[in-house]
Order: C-alpha cells, then structure tokens, then sequence
C-alpha cells in the first residue's frame, strides 16, 4: 500500500481510503465490520465518515471496529447533511432493514431511484451551516466514534457563501485550537473547493469528486499547487461513466482490446475498474483516492491498485476513449 502525507495536513495514510456511506445502509453491521477489518490488514487506515452515511448508523458501527485501533486509524467525519426523514425512527429502522432488498430491487429497475428518491428514503438533506452546529456535529461525532478527535472535520456540501462567513471561520478556527480535530476540509463541490484553495487557513484539504473521464483536472492540481490536501471521489464516474465506457468498448473491438491489454485482464468491466482507478492515483497522486469495497472483488482490485504508482498512461488512455 502506498502511504502518503495529506498536504496541508502533514498525517501520513495510505493513499486509498475506505468511504463509508452504505455503512449501515446498503451494507448490514456485520458484513461492514468484516469489510473494514480486511481492508484495515491490508494497509488502508483512512475511513471516509459522516453522520448522515448509512442512514446515520455508519458513525455507530465503524465505533466498533475503531475501538482498540483509534491510534492506527485517521478518521474524516463531516458536518451538514443530515440523515434520511425519520432514519432514526421506528418507521427508519424498519426502512434501514429494508434497504439491501430494495436497493436490490432499484438496481433491477433504475425507474424506481426516482421513486425512492422523491419518498424521502434515500435523501440526505442539508443542513444550514452556523457554528453551533459545526461545534454541536463533532461532539455528536465524537461521542458516537469513541474518540476524543478526529483527523479531518470537513464541511459537507458547503456552499461558497457559507465558507466565507467570519463566523464559520472563527468557530473552525476553534475547533482546531481544541484538537478535536487536526485539519478542516471543504467536501462539496469543485467551485467550492477553488474557493477554499483560494482562502486558504482555516482551510487545509479539499474533497471532491474526480472529473469525469474526458474532463480536465481544474482542482486536483490546484490543491497541490497551494500545499492542500486533496481527497477524491467517485472514481468510476458520478452518473454510470463505467457502463458508458464500457458499452463503447462493446462497440469498438480495438479500443476493447487495447484497454484489456493495458489493465492485464480479460473482462472489459475488470479492466475499466482497473484503468479508472490507476487514474485516480494519477489526477491525485500526493492525496488520498476513497472508494466503497464493501465487496471482497473490489477490495482486492483496490488495494492491488493502490500498491502499484500512479497510472498517467491509464489517464491518457481512459480520457482519450471518453473524449
Ligand atoms: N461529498 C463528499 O464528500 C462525498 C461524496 C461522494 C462520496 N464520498 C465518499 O466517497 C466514498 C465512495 O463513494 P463513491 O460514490 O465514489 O462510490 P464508489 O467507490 O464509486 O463505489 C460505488 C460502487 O462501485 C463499486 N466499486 C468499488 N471498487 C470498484 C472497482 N474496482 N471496480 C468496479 N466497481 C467498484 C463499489 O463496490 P462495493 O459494493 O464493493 O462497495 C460500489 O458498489 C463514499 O463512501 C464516501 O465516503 C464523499
């Protein structure tokens, strides 16, 4: 596993992180708990957190696996989204026992996202930044964590306005002076993210989704740039862009196998995951890359990845086939 130095941060963590957000929702407690032991043997010691992941039980149950390893472990919680409608409730949990067979069933018939989006079961909402709640959040956080810090507290979704207030600001500020957390990050989008390379202090990392294949780098560089930290998401694309890269591959025989040859395996899918991912290392390859591997065939294609050095030829060849 390669490790890595967060800029603007100066923490040391492997460079694939574990991101959490179907911790407790699409993923039950126990398979959850089994996936973050074997990553965690297997070097990855950054875990992607947030109140609202997992229906709000991601928090809850990742405590358990923390307990005993906080000193091995780097932790990002966030502060902003709450939960779905009544995920805590009766009327959630029965919801949050529910959710593998129904997200089963809406992977089956993508119609019914919308459906379940609209009901309120799947949602996130937004919460209004103000510094009672940013300092409120993280004690919430602690206390369901088990730990008296975390390494990075980042702003979840955050609008540019909200980044610019004196008194988000100042209670950021506080919070570092407290040590309950070690670094603040923006995780939202990649305007946001400018503007919070731009402001710099009490700012240190940014986190944002990898630009879709095709697209430039506009933030990934900046960061860098200007000694941040950078955390990238959605490798394999926010809307489908692997089963759009791969319907192209089914209908062009030499792009399929140029791209089974440069991933060394036989499966267009495989290799796109593989080619994707060496990307992401090399759009971010001083920072930290999350993916979910829930999976035991996503961990093992991750963690491969993540030992290997970044991939620029990946980059080019993956860009190039979206463009
Ligand atoms: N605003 C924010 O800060 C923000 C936004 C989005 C995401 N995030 C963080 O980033 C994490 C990852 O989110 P994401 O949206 O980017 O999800 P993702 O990692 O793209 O995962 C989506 C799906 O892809 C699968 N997958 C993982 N590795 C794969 C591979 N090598 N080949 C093919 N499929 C693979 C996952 O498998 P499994 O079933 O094995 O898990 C999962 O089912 C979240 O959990 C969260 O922590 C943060």
């Amino acid at each position: 596993m390669r490790r890595i130095i967060l800029g603007g941060t100066g923490i040391e963590a492997s460079c694939l992180g574990f991101g959490c957000a179907s911790l407790g929702s699409r993923v039950p407690r126990e398979e959850g708990l089994r996936a973050l032991a074997a990553v965690f043997e297997q070097g990855v010691d950054w875990l992607d957190l947030a109140p609202a992941y997992g229906r709000g039980q991601a928090e809850t149950i990742a405590a358990e696996f923390i307990r005993g390893r906080r000193d091995r472990l780097r932790l990002c919680t966030k502060v902003g989204l709450a939960p779905p409608r009544n995920a805590g409730g009766l009327k959630g949990r029965v919801m949050g026992a529910a959710m593998p067979l129904a997200r089963k069933a809406i992977g089956a018939v993508p119609a019914l996202r919308g459906l379940a989006r609209a009901s309120g079961a799947t949602a996130n909402t937004k919460l209004p930044l103000t510094p009672e709640l940013l300092r409120g959040s993280l004690e919430q956080s602690l206390a369901r964590l088990g730990t008296d810090h975390v390494d990075l507290y980042a702003l979840h979704n955050a609008e540019a306005a909200e980044i610019a207030r004196d008194d988000i600001l100042r209670a950021l500020e506080e919070i570092l002076a407290s040590g309950k957390a070690r670094a603040v990050a923006v995780a939202t989008s990649p305007e946001v993210a400018e503007a919070a390379i731009g402001r710099g202090a009490p700012f240190g990392v940014v986190q944002l989704a990898l630009p879709d294949p095709g697209r430039p780098d506009m933030v990934f560089a900046a960061a860098r740039g200007s000694g941040f930290g950078a955390i990238g998401h959605s490798v394999f694309g926010v809307e489908g862009a692997l089963a759009g890269l791969e319907a192209r591959l089914g209908a062009d025989p030499v792009a399929r196998a140029e791209v089974l040859a440069a991933a060394g395996v036989d499966q267009p899918r495989a290799a796109l995951g593989r080619l994707l991912l060496a990307r992401a290392f090399a759009i971010n390859p001083e920072g930290i890359v999350l993916a979910s591997m829930f999976s035991g065939r996503s961990r093992s294609e991750n963690i491969a990845m993540a030992g290997a050095a970044p991939g620029d030829a990946a980059r080019a060849l993956i860009d190039r086939l979206a463009a």
